[in-house]
């Protein structure tokens, strides 16, 4: 295995690393995949927006550009990280409202159909918001997956799905990659196989906008959700963003109909018509403060380009697997072995692995607990240096010292 200092220093994004903040407190950070770290462009930009635009523009500054943001952001991420051509991508609501929106509108779009599938393994929010749908709606929810109560190492695969698709299921909901084990879905073949079954699917992008290339218009996917506080690094509580293909955006109707999102939102007339495109999925006014620092890693991304930063990841996570098969032989690696299975995160799992995490937190070794005795390891490539993952990985090890 080669050192960390040779991978450091054959990396040819490491100088990248610099544009980040940094804490000095802070020895290893392993969890860019809950929170990204700052772009120090973005300290620039945010006290700018304040003092320029918030204090100098005021209300006026709704027409001179901030009602445009929301599409126009969703353009940049598209170009950058997700394949989409414009007028297909609005960031604004959380992920979890998003999801809402987007899988209510898939339902509706196939009246005849009771049956929505989705994974046990699942993010939360995406259960926790398809049974209320399939509740208010009278569906019924199909699971996949583990049995056992057991998270899976894996994923959703193509293999798996094709007995459970019927004539009765209309939408599936599935993530890209899996929040807990990394598992890289196979999505062109999975979205071909709903198709076939005249099925929509909702993909939760998440775990992999901004370090999985993705081409979403060529993969044929109907409709995305996904988080910016994460890869994107958009800060706590960044909106999400929203994707529904161009030739679905006149067929679906989504739930919350605000002002905004209204066809022609300053005539203030009675009675809701929704806009054309894919404003019609809006619904208030947009947090235009949550969508500043995400500007700067969407710039980033455009410059570095979505394949390095891919090769990077998938650098750091065989690195961390490396470590951890070396360091921690008690602890079972719950994420695919083979890099092109798996996302940007590790999965180790080990009792007592709960009673760990606290301490590593302590003394600036920052990794996730996922239940029910997982450590998550998440490397944010542009940020993260090999050095940093093999601090983490001893820490781990020898917790406290
Ligand atoms: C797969 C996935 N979906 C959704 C969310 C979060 O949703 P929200 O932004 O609404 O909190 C997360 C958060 O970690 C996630 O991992």
């Amino acid at each position: 295995m080669k050192t960390s200092t040779e991978l450091d220093s054959a990396d040819p994004l490491a100088r990248y690393r610099d544009r980040f903040l940094r804490d000095s407190d802070v020895v290893s950070y392993l969890d860019g995949n809950s929170l990204g770290r700052p772009l120090l462009a973005s300290i620039e930009r945010m006290q700018s927006f304040l003092t320029e635009q918030w204090g100098g523009r005021l209300v006026r500054g709704w027409d001179e550009g901030w009602l445009d943001l929301p599409a126009r952001i969703g353009d940049d991420l598209g170009r950058v990280a997700l394949g989409a051509a414009p007028g297909q991508i609005v960031v604004g609501d959380s992920t979890t409202v998003l999801l809402y929106k987007l899988i209510r509108a898939a339902v509706e779009a196939r009246p005849d159909r009771t049956e929505i599938i989705i994974d046990r393994d699942s993010f939360p929010t995406d259960r926790y918001v398809v049974e209320g749908i399939a509740a208010e709606r009278g569906l019924t929810v199909t699971w996949l997956g583990s049995k056992g109560g057991q998270p899976s190492d894996s994923g959703v695969t193509a293999r798996s799905l094709t007995k459970k698709l019927t004539d009765n299921t209309a939408v599936l909901v599935l993530s890209h990659v899996a929040y807990r084990s990394g598992y890289l879905a196979e999505v062109p073949a999975i979205t071909a196989l709903a198709h076939e079954a005249g099925a929509l699917v909702v993909w939760d992008l998440s775990h992999s906008v901004g370090v999985v290339p993705t081409s979403l218009d060529e993969w044929g996917v109907d409709l995305a959700v996904g988080c910016t506080y994460k890869y994107l690094s958009g800060g706590p509580g960044s909106p999400a963003f929203a994707y529904v293909r161009s030739n679905l955006q006149g067929e679906l109707r989504q739930p919350i109909q605000g002002w905004l999102g209204a066809k022609v939102p300053f005539d203030m007339t009675q009675g809701y018509t929704p806009a054309d495109g894919i404003r019609g999925f809006t619904s208030g006014t947009p947090p235009i403060i949550g969508m500043l620092a995400l500007q700067d890693m969407i710039a980033l991304i455009e410059e570095v380009g979505i394949d390095a930063i891919r090769a990077k990841s998938v650098a750091l996570t065989e690195f961390a697997i490396a470590l951890a098969d070396d360091l921690l032989p008690d602890a079972r690696l719950a994420s695919p072995r083979e890099a092109e299975h798996r996302g940007s995160h590790i999965t180790l799992d080990r009792d007592g692995f709960d009673k760990v995490v606290p301490k590593l937190w302590a003394q600036g070794v920052i990794p996730d607990f996922r239940a029910p005795n997982g450590i998550r390891v998440g490397l944010a490539p542009l940020s993260t240096s090999f050095t940093e993952v093999e601090l983490g990985m001893f820490a781990i090890r020898h917790p406290g010292h």
